[in-house]
């Protein structure tokens, strides 16, 4: 599943965003009300400072009584007014506090609750994911948009709410000024929302590229990052460079795009709002020459009108803003539908203990459709029988051990164990059967201690340090500063090729499993320590189900039987004296080409 190809199709069902946000919402929602209904008031200020505009004319300025539905107020109103407007800032300045204060709890609190639950999927997805998604994507996936679309939810609904009631309340201060007037009003401000309406595809389809091309820079940085080394050894910086420079010219070709569509929203509303205003002027004037409004009421309801810009362009950029929120949303949300193809059969059963051994019956396999990569491979492998694999590169040895922990399933024929399809058996259960040491194998951040106990986080103190013996590791960790527990650099960086494998041989025997698979194991270790740690690895060895891939005769040739795979296809198998027999065999061939001098010197 290539996650390019899930582009927020889902980013214009606004029932089913809301619905599936709404879980995250609800442990949260009397803070999230709290927070949304604090920010009413909050909005509605704008409007008291003009309604209190009518009576400081009319009353103060031009010395009439104040009258409120025929109660004539017996004293004078002057000196409460400006004191008013103090008393009213001070308390939008404390709920605006408590309203900052609860948002960023309730939106950082649901973006914590999706971030973990996506983290949890990451983490179940299977190998084949991992394939096919670049890290920058993944990062942006998983990471930025969770942050866009849940902090965003939150925070762009409270400034609706905010500039809806703000704006709200100056409607009433104008209706109560003048109904006629207000009518005008609203009009105006309706048309001059109309632009926003219009462009939200737009946004949204934009919105969706800026995330990929995002996705790409962060691959980039990526690749500069872990691919440093060649990159240097091959001048590739200038290459890298046009390239990082043409994602950068996309972005800004994006975000051009988007703002010659969007950017002529704003002074377009504010034109239709200049209209409105003139007009406003003009009929208010004859509605005072007719003594139908009174001074103190035009002066309120025209300040109402100018502080209704300012909510009514933020309510439209808000409008604007929500889309690219609702496109995240639709990215995070489709993350939590994605289904690893590899996962737990309904009926799933424990594997107690390997009992017969591995069989692979009739397998075939292909990464990519039409391009088959095991062919009809059929292959016993007794309990405690250590099969050697050779053949040429890129023939398909790694695919082969990579299906026994079920990295990748069969595409047609069946691997059982204790003649029970893999795919029947529980994933956790198989694969604590199986220890696995890779060609390249990655450490965790960490010591070197954590790194091997995370082959059996059980295992004893006496353990550890005969693993640590037995993979020719004392010798080493003896040379460090603070030994076993010396600290690696991220991605292991700080230990050699041949230590890190070492550590990893370590990792695999204290787990101590049934199955173990070696896959050119030894590959980066130097003469003589691959012939010290060979012996460590014929001691892990011992009574186990081994599947080796070597290139070391003496392991080959110590091996109960050898399967020599060619592209493919399983062409011979049998012990080394077996193949060897076979007049013009391919193994035979392998050996004269590959193998005899290594006998020549071992002998
Ligand atoms: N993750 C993958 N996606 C697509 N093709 C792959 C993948 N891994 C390996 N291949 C291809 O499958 C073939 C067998 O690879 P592999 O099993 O690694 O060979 P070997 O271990 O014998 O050198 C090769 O052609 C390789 O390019
Ligand atoms: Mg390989």
């Amino acid at each position: 599943m290539k996650l390019k190809d899930t582009q927020a199709q889902n980013a214009f069902r606004y029932s089913w965003l809301v619905s599936r946000i709404y879980k995250y919402i609800k442990p949260f929602m009397f803070r999230a009300i709290l927070s949304v209904l604090v920010a009413i008031p909050v909005g509605m200020l704008d409007g008291v400072v003009a309604l209190a505009l009518r009576p400081y004319i009319d009353n103060v300025v031009n010395k009439n009584p104040l009258v409120i539905h025929g109660w004539v107020c017996p004293f004078d109103i002057a000196p409460f007014i400006p004191f008013g407007i103090v008393m009213f800032a001070g308390l939008q300045g404390v709920l605006k506090y408590v309203n900052a204060y609860l948002t960023a709890w309730v939106s950082q609190k649901i973006t914590m609750a999706v971030k973990k639950d996506l983290f949890k999927k990451l983490v179940e997805m299977d190998t084949r994911f991992f394939d096919d998604n670049s890290s920058g994507i993944t990062l942006t996936r998983f990471v930025s948009d969770p942050d866009t679309a849940s902090k965003g939810i939150v925070e762009k609904l409270k400034d609706l709410f905010t500039n809806g009631f703000g704006a709200l309340a100056l409607v009433c201060v104008m209706l109560y000024s003048s109904w006629r007037l207000a009518v005008v009003g609203v009009v105006v401000l309706c048309v001059a929302i109309l632009p926003v309406l219009l462009i939200r595809k737009k946004i949204k389809s934009v919105s969706n590229e800026t995330m990929v091309v995002g996705g790409n820079l962060t691959t980039n940085f990526n690749e500069t990052y872990q691919g440093n080394k060649v990159m240097c050894a091959y001048g590739l910086q200038q290459r890298q460079i046009s390239i990082f420079n043409a994602r950068l010219q996309d972005s800004f070709d994006l975000t051009m795009s988007l703002t010659k569509r969007v950017g002529w929203m704003s002074p377009i509303m504010y034109l239709i709002a200049s209209f409105g205003i003139a007009f406003v002027l003009w009929y208010g004037t004859s509605l005072i020459l007719n003594g139908t409004m009174t001074m103190g009421a035009l002066t309120s309801f025209v300040t109402s009108l100018l502080l209704l810009y300012k909510p009514i362009k933020s309510f439209g950029n808000t409008l604007t803003d929500l889309q690219t929120v609702f496109v995240a949303m639709g990215r995070v949300f489709e993350l939590f539908d994605l289904q690893p193809e590899i996962k737990d059969a309904d009926d799933a059963i424990e594997l107690d203990e390997v009992k017969d051994g591995v069989c692979f019956n009739d397998v075939s396999f292909e990464y990519v459709q039409g391009h088959s990569v095991l062919k009809h491979i059929n292959l016993n492998v007794r309990k405690n029988e250590t099969i050697a694999i050779v053949g040429n590169s890129g023939g398909g040895k790694t695919t082969l051990v990579n299906l026994i922990p079920r990295f990748y399933d069969v595409n047609s024929g069946m691997l059982m164990i204790d003649g029970t399809d893999v795919r029947k058996i529980k994933l956790e259960s198989l694969r604590s059967h199986i220890a696995v040491v890779f060609q390249d194998n990655f450490l965790f951040s960490g010591t070197i201690r954590e790194n091997i106990l995370l082959g059996n986080p059980k295992a004893t103190e006496e353990e550890l340090k005969q693993v640590v013996e037995l993979a020719h590791l004392g010798e080493f960790l003896d040379s460090l500063p603070d030994g076993i527990d010396t600290q690696i650099g991220e991605r292991g960086t700080s230990l050699s090729g041949g230590q890190r494998q070492r550590v990893a041989i370590a990792r695999a025997m204290i787990k101590n499993t049934p199955i173990v698979i070696l896959d050119e194991a030894t590959s980066a270790l130097d003469n003589q320590s691959e012939e010290i740690v060979q012996k460590a690895l014929d001691n892990l060895m011992q009574n186990k189900t081994v599947f080796v891939i070597a290139h070391r005769l003496s392991t080959i040739k110590n091996a109960n039987r050898i399967a020599l795979i060619n592209d493919g296809e399983l062409v011979e198998l049998g012990t080394h004296e077996e193949l060897m027999q076979i007049e013009n065999g391919q193994y035979r061939h392998l050996y004269e080409m590959q193998f005899r001098k290594q006998d020549a010197v071992e002998a």
